[in-house]
């Protein structure tokens, strides 16, 4: 298949240049197009056949169920039965923006968008450029992140390229993505909310909205549990290295990471460490990369994923990684780490 490429930037925006994706997404085609959580590999949500091929391109499994994106609230009625008084304070608070939330879903929503469930998961994206496509397209459109399945979630359009070029209709350039972690999924169908996945709305941005939060327990990895949301459960973000995930006081992490590179090295490995400015040049490796300073959450969050894809063009055999504080932001940050590294942690 051919893909169109357009590179659209998103501060001088000819809003014109989306008429040709929209019309693609209008007519069943697949568009991967930037939101400021992550690229997402977007299709008609009213269309059965349009949505199966969203599956087809990334190699997803069947019963993972899409994300609706909408750009009006007025979209929400077609989608939904009802919106509980507290998505409503939670839809005025953050949306649009990196928020999605499970509500019971209408007879509008094909079957195949849930993965057969009877709730829909609907979020209206901030970034100016899906909120134009999504409007031009006139209809809703669900986008799961627009990378092959279980690569790391895309946050440049360089990445969706890579994963995507010839196995989509059209893939819009338009820079690289401020979050750079998947939107927090909540569920608002009982009466108190759950997250199903940590984002940057955070659990104490929620509370603070509607006074009180639950954390879906299968988050951590915990074998225990099975996850509420389907997606959760696979594995995900995984470098073509394997990720080793090392916790404990800082000087002995450090030590022990130094330990583990010099053995790995006497034994030819490549081996890349992933840290943060500040201890940045306490290492010795083939490969160290920072993700930003460890004081500022958004940045290290935001660099992520496109740190775990740079390892792999650097062809480590190993990512040895430190960790950070499970609160807050850091709650979405381990969440992605500890699964990039199939919960392969070390504590020291
Ligand atoms: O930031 C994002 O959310 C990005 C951008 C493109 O908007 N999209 C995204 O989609 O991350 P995806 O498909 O990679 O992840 C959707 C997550 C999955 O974990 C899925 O299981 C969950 O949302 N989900 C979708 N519908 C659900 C439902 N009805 N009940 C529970 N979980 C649901
Ligand atoms: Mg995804």
């Amino acid at each position: 298949m051919e893909t169109l490429l357009l590179k659209i930037d998103r501060n001088e925006m000819d809003v014109s240049a989306l008429e040709k994706p929209a019309d693609i997404l209008k007519n069943g085609g697949l568009v991967a197009f930037p939101t400021e959580t992550v690229y997402g590999l977007g299709a008609n949500a009213l269309d059965s056949l349009a949505i199966k091929k969203i599956y087809e391109a990334k190699g997803r499994p069947s019963d993972n169920p899409l994300i609706v994106h909408i750009a009006t609230f007025e979209e929400m009625e077609r989608l939904v039965d009802w919106v509980p008084d507290m998505a409503i304070k939670l839809m005025d608070a953050f949306w649009p923006g990196p928020l999605t939330m499970i509500f019971k879903k209408s007879g509008e929503v094909p079957d195949i968008a849930t993965g057969g469930l009877d709730s829909v998961a609907i979020r209206m994206p901030s970034h100016p450029i899906a909120l134009e496509l999504i409007r031009q397209s006139g209809v809703p459109v669900v986008a799961p992140s627009a990378n092959l399945s279980g690569k790391p979630s895309p946050t440049d359009a360089a990445h969706v390229v890579k994963d995507l070029m010839g196995r989509v209709d059209c893939i819009i350039e338009g820079g690289s993505c401020e979050v750079g972690l998947e939107s927090t999924v909540l569920d608002v169908t009982g009466e108190v909310p759950v997250i199903l996945r940590p984002g940057r709305v955070t659990a104490e941005d929620i509370e603070a909205v509607v006074g009180s939060v639950a954390v879906d327990p299968a988050i951590n990895g915990d074998v225990e549990f099975v996850p509420k949301s389907p997606g959760m459960k696979y594995t995900h973000y995984s470098p073509e290295a394997e990720v080793i995930i090392l916790t404990g006081e800082e000087m002995d992490v450090i030590k022990q990471i130094n330990f583990m590179s010099d053995n790995l090295l006497k034994m030819n490995k490549r081996v890349g460490i992933m840290t943060c400015s500040e201890n940045f040049a306490r290492y010795r490796a083939s490969v160290v990369f920072s993700l930003g300073s460890k004081e500022n959450m958004e940045e290290i969050g935001s660099n992520l994923f496109d740190c775990l894809r740079r390892f792999d063009e650097e062809a480590v055999d190993i990512i040895i990684a430190e960790s950070y504080e499970d609160e807050g932001l850091g709650q979405a940050v381990m969440n992605r780490l500890k699964k990039a590294a199939g919960y392969n942690i070390i504590e020291v």
